[in-house]
């Protein structure tokens, strides 16, 4: 092979990549947003034992157009509403294909100058757009679950060198207990972060809430300074927020670190209707928060957010003497992988895309078309089981059975897509609209489906 062969073979690949890309989202609207029978079954064209021979890449990049494309689901489109799952805005799936074919390594500027100059600039956005302190560092994670991992292991460690105890030395085993209090409402990935940074069961302390997933300011025990307080912007299930300005400033008080999990919620900060919403976030020590959900950049990416950036550097550092350290905090000392993509150049190309402005209006159509689908169900005969604030939709009708039927009606249709929930002692259907993509006509297109299915099973 010469160089010319080298190049030759890449320009074949993108060139036909790129005409597969075209069609993939010319389409995307009118394909079933989970996939039909057929297209499942289609994946079985996948079933081969290791290939020895060599495949022209068309031939590959084919096959994943033929048969793995028609079995995707098709979240980049208008309809689909399950977990809390944002589309890709058009420049930042650009990006993400200019950063596939650049292929960066964001360590340190010796081995990217364009992904670190880049990722400090989205930083520096971000920091601006969710209101919270411009100094902070960002690491940029795969999403909000390694986002709160890395938060977490600089709060710990910063307890800990409060009650002059040095980790590093000791290790857990050597260390006095420190205490965690977190919502009964927590997301799961709190749970699993703090599982794997060694706090056990007996150290973690759930904290009883409100209907709406709110821990209860009067529930909160005593707080010290070998406390991490673990809190929540926008659940999972109803978007709803702790009370920030109540707890944060007694847990500042006394010396405790407040961990935000903010994976789409603290976007509502973006928006000068709902930032209301998060009062007193910003004075949280850290905070982690998601690009592939509400800022609608390509999976994955999530970030780490720490007001003091030198809590981070002190757990993640890594020093190697083949390296030069050329850079202040380089990424590769903010997270916890050595070697990672540069994702932070597709939260870049979002903002630049929509500007702050058009941040805060995907913000707010995603909650006005929350509001739509809940008026629409309620219509419809559903009782709406969270107050309708943000972008999540919980709503029940009928039987246990029955919103089961009608929930497989609905995902066979392929018309939208959306899950189940438990909440508030019922089974219920759960929509979290955080697309860029979705429509009025989406939304009635959607609530359509449900009604036809909803009659179907409720009515006879
Ligand atoms: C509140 C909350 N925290 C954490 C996560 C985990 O985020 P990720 O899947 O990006 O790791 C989610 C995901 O839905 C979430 O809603």
């Amino acid at each position: 092979m010469n160089s010319e062969d080298v190049k030759q073979r890449s320009v074949d690949a993108v060139y036909f990549a790129t005409e597969c890309v075209n069609e993939y989202v010319s389409t995307i609207n009118v394909r079933h947003v989970f996939p039909t029978k057929t297209a499942l079954d289609g994946l079985s064209n996948f079933d081969e034992g290791l290939p020895q021979l060599s495949s022209h890449a068309s031939i590959v990049i084919q096959q994943l157009h033929k048969f793995a494309a028609p079995a995707t689901v098709a979240t980049t489109g208008g309809r689909y509403f399950g977990l809390v799952v944002g589309g890709a805005t058009p420049a930042s799936m650009g990006a993400a294909m200019l950063n596939a074919a650049w292929d960066q390594i964001a360590i340190l500027e010796a081995a990217s100058p364009a992904a670190i100059y880049l990722e400090r600039i989205a930083a520096k956005w971000v920091l601006e757009l969710l209101a919270l302190p411009a100094d902070s560092s960002v690491g940029f994670t795969t999403g909000t679950s390694v986002g709160n991992l890395v938060c977490l292991a600089a709060a710990r460690n910063a307890q800990y060198e409060k009650l002059g105890v040095n980790l590093n030395e000791v290790g857990m085993a050597g260390a006095p207990p420190l205490r965690v209090i977190i919502s009964e409402q927590a997301h799961i990935t709190v749970y699993k972060a703090l599982g794997l940074l060694g706090f056990g069961k007996s150290q973690i302390i759930k904290i009883p809430c409100d209907k709406e997933g709110r821990i209860l300011p009067d529930a909160l025990p005593y707080i010290g300074n070998n406390t991490i307080v673990c809190l929540q912007a926008g659940n999972v299930n109803s978007g709803a927020s702790d009370y920030f300005e109540q707890i944060i400033p007694q847990a500042n008080a006394a010396g405790a670190w407040v961990h935000v999990d903010g994976a789409f919620g603290l976007w509502a900060a973006a928006s000068a209707h709902k930032k209301h919403l998060l009062a007193g976030v910003e004075y949280a020590d850290s905070w982690a928060t998601d690009g592939h959900k509400w800022l609608n950049t390509p999976y994955d990416c999530g970030m780490a957010i720490c007001r003091n950036p030198q809590a981070v550097h002190n757990v993640m550092t890594t020093i190697a003497p083949y390296f030069t350290e050329d850079t202040v905090m380089p990424p590769k000392d903010m997270v916890p992988e050595f070697s990672r993509r540069a994702r932070g150049i597709e939260v870049w190309a979002a903002i630049k895309e929509m500007g702050s402005n058009g941040v805060a209006d995907l913000i707010d159509r995603c909650c006005l078309h929350a509001g739509k689908l809940s008026k629409g169900l309620t219509e419809i005969g559903y009782t709406i089981l969270n107050e309708v604030q943000l972008n999540q939709v919980v709503a029940t009708i009928g039987n246990t059975e029955q919103l089961q039927e009608i929930l497989s009606l609905v995902q066979e249709d392929g018309e939208c897509w959306f899950g189940s929930t438990y909440w508030q002692e019922q089974h219920a259907i759960r929509l979290s609209v955080s697309s860029w993509a979705t429509t009025d006509e989406d939304i009635k297109r959607t609530l359509n489906a449900i009604e036809k299915a909803t009659n179907k099973i409720i009515s006879g």
